[in-house]
């Protein structure tokens, strides 16, 4: 049995199951998951951001494009890119808001 991790998407009340072999934006786009993104995945946008709040230890290291887009205070708060991030075991997060834009 692949391992399967389940993300649960607070704010949205949405339990998605996800392959940690794709990034969380792909898991999201082959899903029909409502997800913003500009850049389609090389992060540069922001859009695809997310904050972890439970299990911040089942995704993948930060990359350093992540550090670089979001910043120290942002990485520190919790903040990751879905289109950096892999889920290997289950998570807790929550999204911004689908009109909310990123320029910080
Ligand atoms: S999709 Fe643009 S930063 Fe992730």
């Amino acid at each position: 049995m692949p391992n399967q991790p389940t993300v649960f998407i607070k704010n949205r009340s949405l339990s998605i199951t996800v392959n940690p072999a794709f990034s969380l934006l792909n898991n999201y786009l082959m899903q029909n998951i409502p997800i913003q993104t500009l850049c389609g995945g090389k992060a540069a946008c922001g859009r695809c951001r997310f904050r972890v709040l439970e299990n911040a230890q089942h995704l993948s290291p930060v990359r350093s494009a992540e550090q670089a887009r979001l910043g120290d205070t942002l990485i520190a708060a919790g903040w990751r890119l879905s289109c950096q991030t892999h889920a290997l075991r289950d998570v807790t997060i929550e999204l911004p808001d689908l009109n909310e834009e990123f320029t910080p």
